[in-house]
């Protein structure tokens, strides 16, 4: 996945142009997991949005396994899969048909998706939960619900924006923890968006830093093992680099 001087120009209703992204250069390789930090308004939504193909770069090339996400959409299809910050459950469907869902449109059999459904469902500790709709689940099952959808499309890339951040904290780490050993088990590869530097240095092999207007103004590689004084020493730099210029 690259970006390669990725421009993005908003152009408003009375005609405003808003610059999203400036010069954007980056590049996860198959089977890392990149965290995107950056204050808000700074173009992490947008970058995200060009890896989803939802809308075209101003200029520049996004390049996703070789093929343009927007004008290969179709191709790249169940590769990507994402997950959102309340899961975005169905309401109306069970917790076994919400993570089905993806896998209807696939047109996988009705007993093969509920076969991969009920074992994703498992592996996210819900067993026996198959049947409950979201209203009757926490906000920490739905989010696992999420995740498990997610899994079950078995995506090549996996994409989060703030999928963590409407949990309590204590919640949001084992689910976390949780989502890394299966991203990394099942050899995944992630782009993983946050406001948080705690939850960029967690998550991230790398950490790229956002600032406005989008671009990466500096990226920490995080080491093998992560010593408390390395831990606080990349906190600093994060921080450092994001304060720089403030974003409106
Ligand atoms: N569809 C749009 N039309 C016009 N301007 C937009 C549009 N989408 C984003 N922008 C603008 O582009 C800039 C970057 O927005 P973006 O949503 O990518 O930021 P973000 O880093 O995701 O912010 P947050 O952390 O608050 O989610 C902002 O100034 C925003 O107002
Ligand atoms: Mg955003």
């Amino acid at each position: 996945m690259t970006f390669d001087d990725v421009s993005k120009v908003f152009v408003t209703g009375d005609g405003t142009r808003v610059q999203a992204l400036d010069g954007l250069n980056l590049a996860v390789s198959r089977g890392e997991m990149v965290a995107i930090v950056g204050q808000t308004g700074c173009g992490k939504s947008t970058a995200f949005n060009l890896l989803l193909g939802l809308f075209a770069a101003s200029s520049g090339t996004v390049s996703v396994q070789g093929m343009d996400p927007h004008g290969d959409f179709e191709a790249l299809k169940g590769r990507i899969a994402v997950v959102f910050q309340d899961g975005r459950l169905l309401p109306w469907r069970n917790a076994q048909d919400n993570v089905a869902l993806g896998l209807e449109y696939q047109g996988v059999s009705k007993s093969d998706r509920a076969a991969i459904a009920r074992d994703w469902l498992a592996r996210l500790g819900l067993e026996g939960r198959e049947k409950a709709y979201p209203y009757e689940l926490s906000g920490g099952m739905r989010q696992r619900v999420g995740i498990a959808r997610c899994f079950a499309l078995n995506p090549d890339i996996i994409l989060c924006d703030e999928s963590f951040s409407a949990l309590d904290e204590l919640t949001a780490e084992r689910l976390r923890g949780e989502f890394l050993r299966l991203v990394k088990d099942e050899g995944k590869t992630g782009v993983f968006i946050t406001h948080s530097i705690e939850e960029a240095l967690t998550v991230g092999d790398r950490v790229a830093v956002f600032r406005a207007p989008g671009h990466v103004a500096a990226e920490f590689e995080r080491p093998e093992t992560l010593s408390e004084a390395d831990l606080s020493r990349m906190r600093k730099s994060v921080r450092d680099v994001m304060a720089t210029h403030p974003s409106p």
